[in-house]
């Protein structure tokens, strides 16, 4: 799978590269805590990369975002809807069942490009507008299925409730369906820092698991201070640690022989940090043997 470039500064490293292409993420934050500023800047990465871009919007109308991209110092973003590179749907006070199951599916088909980046910000009016939970299930993993066909869509979802809770019925739905998702924790009342980002879970890819601070900067938006230490070095295993490795599992037959030798290559010492070697070298032995 091929990594593209969140736009948020300090985030793919955290992501182990970026966002896997035609895959869903859902961004979940509360009021304030960046989300539209977050889509807004995956948007202009794919833009200032060749690749189109549509902005479904469900919550704010398309020229109040426009106002606030401009704001947050992207002016450009009025070339790029001049040039149609950049695609506005703007679904506010939609009936929400008809447009997703019927003017998104001929959007989509109508579409002729390839791999564009879509943001759908957010997620939540779609959800409340359906009680029934069934059928909230079905519209969103409609949702997520037609605008995946036609390029990587990242969702937002507001929070509510205590920070940091993300059990509610309305939260658990989208982070089951989206390949990957992504907390934005903003809590102004209390300590600092009052904005971490965490990656709550990635298909396909490793992750960090740390919380990261991260803040708006003026003209750029969001950007991750402290990524740092949080790297994922292609470095192989140490040669000593290889070597006992492959000592205490010598009796493996030679074709699962290949198979250890492998594994050893594509591990790094991230990937086992704080596994005990006899430890490492037990399961691995279960596992092979
Ligand atoms: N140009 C800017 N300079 C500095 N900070 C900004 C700027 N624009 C936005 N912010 C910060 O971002 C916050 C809003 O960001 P954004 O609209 O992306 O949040 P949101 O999560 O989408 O919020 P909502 O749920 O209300 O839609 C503001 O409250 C402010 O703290
Ligand atoms: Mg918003």
């Amino acid at each position: 799978m091929r990594k593209i470039k969140s736009g948020v500064p300090g985030l793919d490293e955290i992501l182990d590269g970026g966002l896997n292409e035609f895959s869903t993420t859902t961004v979940i934050g509360c009021a304030g805590a960046g989300k539209t500023t977050f889509a807004l800047q995956f948007i202009k990465k794919g833009l200032e990369t060749g690749t189109e871009g549509i902005f479904i919007t469900l919550d704010e109308n398309k020229e109040q975002i426009i106002k606030e991209a401009v704001a947050m110092g992207w002016g450009e973003i009025l070339d790029f809807l001049d040039e149609e590179k950049l695609v506005f749907i703007d679904a506010t006070g939609k009936e929400f069942t008809n447009f997703i199951k019927k003017e998104l599916p001929d959007f989509v088909a109508t579409w002729r490009g390839v791999g564009a980046r879509i943001a759908i910000d957010p997620l939540t009016p779609v959800i409340w507008a359906t009680k029934d939970l069934y059928e909230q299930r079905e519209l969103l993993s409609f949702l997520m299925k037609e605008t995946r066909k036609i390029g990587t869509v990242l969702c937002t979802l507001e929070e509510h409730g205590p920070a940091g809770n993300l059990t509610g019925a309305e939260t658990v739905l989208p982070m089951y369906l989206a390949d990957c998702v992504i907390h934005l924790r903003y809590r102004p009342l209390e300590v600092k820092p009052y904005r971490t980002l965490k990656v709550i879970k990635y298909r396909s890819s490793r992750h960090s698991e740390n919380a990261h601070h991260y803040r708006f900067l003026k003209n750029i938006g969001l950007v991750v201070i402290h990524s740092t230490g949080e790297t994922f070095p292609g470095g192989k295993l140490p040669e000593p640690m290889r070597v006992e490795i492959l000592r205490e599992l010598g009796t493996l037959p030679k074709e699962k022989h290949g198979k250890l030798v492998k594994l050893l290559d594509s591990l790094t010492m991230k990937d086992i940090e704080g596994i005990e070697l006899n430890i490492l070298i037990e399961r691995l032995r279960e596992y092979f043997e």
